[in-house]
C-alpha cells in the first residue's frame, strides 16, 4: 500500500502558517500536522507524522486518511531523512530540515511542509466494531482458473474516470484482449465520493452513473469490477466500507458489480492482524449474501498467513506481497515472494503477486515477456494494468500470447516453483494434460545458454513433443534435454507434452 505515496496520491504540501507555540516543534522529535491535494470528492488529504528521536536515529509513524506506516531514518543537527521501516528502498521518501518550528523538505520530489498538531488536526476515534465468529463462507464457484482482466491503477492511478473505464472496454474488445480472456475491467480506487446520511455511499464527479457505466460494460461482453477497503477510508484516502459492509455490497450487486478488490489500509487503523481473517470474513458474508456472483479479491498484501485462510473467508485471490512497480527488480521481488505459498494455489483461489505492467514502459520487452511468463507458470491472476486503447504491437504480442496465457488457465491450477543454478532459475508447472510448462530466467547480464532436461521436469524418457511458446515454434529434445539461448532478463518457455 505503500505505491499511495510513490503515485503521489498523498502528495503533502503547501500547509498553512502555524504561528502558536514554538513549545512544541523544536526538534525533529514530536507529532507533525501536514496537508495534502484536494481529492475528488472535495475533501482534503492530510498526515500526522509522529517522529521519535534517539541520538540521531529516528522511528515512529505517518498515519494518513487512509493508511498508517512505520517509518524509521536519520537526524544530523537540523537535518532528516525518512523511510518507510518496512520498504527496501535506498531514497529516503521523505527529507529536509527543522526550519522555524517546521519541517520543509520533499517527499519524493514534492514540496513538503509539516507544523506541529494541534487537537483540531486529529483524526476522528471511530467506534471499534468486533468483527464476527469464525465460520467457513461457502465457495462462489467463480475464479476456477486466475482471473484475467484489466485494472485501472497501475497507470491511470487517481487519473480513471468514467469515459476512460468506457474507452478501454471498447478497446478490450477491438484489441482481442476480450476474446483472450482478459474479462474484468476493474476500476481501482478514486471512484469514490462522500457517504450521506443514509449512509450511501455516492461516486465522485468522475464516475456519474456506475450503474449506467457497469450496463455499457456488459454490454460488451465484459465483466466489471469495484474497490473497497475494511477500513473507514481506501489506500488513496476515499471513503471505504468500515461499518457499511452489507449495505456497501447490496449496491455493488445493484450496480451489477462482478468483481470486488477490498484492500486492508486503514483498517489497520482500528484492527490488529489477528482480526484479518474475520474483517475479511464479514465481506465475504456481504457478498453472499448479494445473490450475486462476485468475484473476492483480497489486498492485504500478504498479511497474516492470508493463503491458508482466504478460501474460508469467500477469496477467490489474494496479494501475496506489497505494490508492484514497473521496474525488473520490484517484479522479480513479487514473483520470488509468493513462492512459498504455492501449495495453497489452486481452482478457485490464487496467490496474487499484483496486477501486470506491462506495456508501461519501464523495462524491457524481454522483461515483460518474463514478467508475463512468471505471472503465468505462477498462476497469478492476469490483470493487464497498461493502457489498452494504445498499446504498441511488441505489448499486444506479449499480452495476447495464447499459448501462454493457456499455461496460466491451464484447468489443474498449479502454481509453479522455481529452482536457481546461478544466474539461470527454472520454473517447472504442471499441467491437467500431464505435460508441463517450463520457464527458463536469465538473471545474467549477458546472453546465457539453458538446459532443460527431461528428468528435471519428471518426464525422463516419455518427452513426446515441446514447443517454445515464445517463439511459436516445435523445438526437439536430443538425449532427453534441450538447449537455448536466453537473453539477459529474458525467458525461454516451453510447453512439454508426455508421451
Ligand atoms: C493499495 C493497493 C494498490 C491500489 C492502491 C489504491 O496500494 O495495494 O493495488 O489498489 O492501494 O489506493
Amino acid at each position: 500500500m505503500r505505491s499511495l505515496w510513490l503515485a503521489g496520491v498523498a502528495v503533502l504540501t503547501l500547509c498553512p502558517a502555524w504561528t502558536s507555540s514554538l513549545a512544541q516543534g523544536t526538534s525533529v522529535a514530536g507529532r507533525w500536522f501536514a496537508t495534502g491535494r484536494m481529492l475528488h470528492n472535495g475533501e482534503q488529504e492530510k498526515a500526522i507524522l509522529d517522529i521519535k528521536q534517539d541520538g540521531t536515529q529516528l522511528t515512529g509513524n505517518v498515519r494518513g486518511l487512509g493508511y498508517t506506516f512505520p517509518i524509521k531514518g536519520t537526524v544530523q543537527g537540523a537535518h532528516f531523512e525518512l523511510f518507510g521501516a518496512d520498504w527496501n528502498d535506498k531514497k529516503p521518501f521523505l527529507t529536509g530540515d527543522l526550519v522555524d518550528g517546521k519541517l520543509v523538505g520533499l517527499q519524493w520530489n514534492n514540496k513538503f511542509e509539516a507544523r506541529p498538531v494541534t487537537p483540531a488536526d486529529e483524526f476522528p476515534k471511530l467506534p471499534y466494531i468486533e468483527p464476527p465468529a469464525l465460520h467457513t463462507v461457502p465457495y462462489n464457484g467463480l475464479a476456477k482458473t486466475p482471473p484475467m482482466g484489466w485494472n485501472s491503477w497501475n497507470l491511470f492511478a487517481d487519473r480513471v474516470d468514467d469515459q476512460t473505464v468506457r474507452t478501454m472496454a471498447d478497446a478490450m474488445v477491438t484489441s482481442g484482449m476480450r476474446d483472450a480472456g482478459y474479462i474484468y475491467v476493474n476500476i481501482d480506487d478514486t471512484w469514490e465520493g462522500l457517504r450521506d446520511e443514509h449512509g450511501v455511499l455516492h461516486t465522485n464527479s468522475k464516475f456519474p452513473d456506475m450503474k449506467a457505466l457497469a450496463d455499457y460494460v456488459h454490454s460488451k461482453g465484459l465483466k466489471i469490477g469495484i474497490y473497497s477497503s475494511p477500513g473507514p477510508r481506501t489506500c488513496g484516502s476515499y471513503p471505504a466500507s468500515y461499518g457499511f459492509e452489507e449495505q456497501d455490497a447490496k449496491m455493488f450487486a445493484e450496480w451489477g458489480i462482478d468483481y470486488l478488490k477490498y484492500d486492508w489500509c486503514s483498517a489497520a487503523t482500528i484492527y490488529s492482524n489477528d482480526k484479518l481473517q474475520p474483517v475479511y470474513q464479514k465481506m465475504g458474508d456481504a457478498l453472499a449474501a448479494t445473490g450475486r456472483p462476485i468475484v473476492y479479491s483480497l489486498c492485504e498484501y500478504g498479511l497474516g498467513s492470508v493463503e491458508k485462510w482466504g478460501p474460508a473467508v469467500g477469496g477467490n485471490l489474494w496479494r501475496t506481497t506489497d505494490d508492484i512497480r514497473d521496474e525488473w527488480g520490484s517484479m522479480i521481488f513479487n514473483i520470488e515472494k509468493q513462492v512459498p505459498t504455492a501449495p495453497y494455489a489452486g481452482p478457485g483461489h490464487w496467490n496474487d503477486p499484483d496486477m501486470l505492467e506491462i506495456g508501461n514502459g519501464h523495462m524491457t520487452a524481454d522483461e515483460y515477456r518474463t514478467h508475463m511468463g512468471l505471472w503465468a507458470l505462477t498462476a497469478a491472476p492476469l490483470l493487464a494494468g497498461n493502457d489498452i486503447r494504445t498499446m504498441t504491437e511488441e505489448t499486444k504480442s506479449i499480452l495476447l500470447n495464447k499459448e501462454v496465457i493457456a499455461v496460466n488457465q491451464d484447468l489443474l491450477g498449479k502454481q509453479a516453483s522455481p529452482t536457481r543454478k546461478g544466474d539461470i532459475e527454472t520454473w517447472i508447472k504442471p499441467l491437467a494434460d500431464g505435460g508441463v510448462a517450463v520457464g527458463v530466467v536469465n538473471f545474467g547480464a549477458a546472453e546465457a545458454k539453458a538446459t532443460i532436461r527431461a528428468a528435471d521436469l519428471n518426464l525422463a524418457g516419455s518427452v513426446k513433443s515441446a514447443r517454445d511458446l515464445w517463439a511459436h515454434k516445435d523445438v526437439q529434445f536430443a538425449n532427453d534435454a534441450y538447449s537455448a539461448a536466453v537473453p539477459s532478463h529474458g525467458i525461454l518457455m516451453l510447453r512439454v507434452a508426455a508421451r
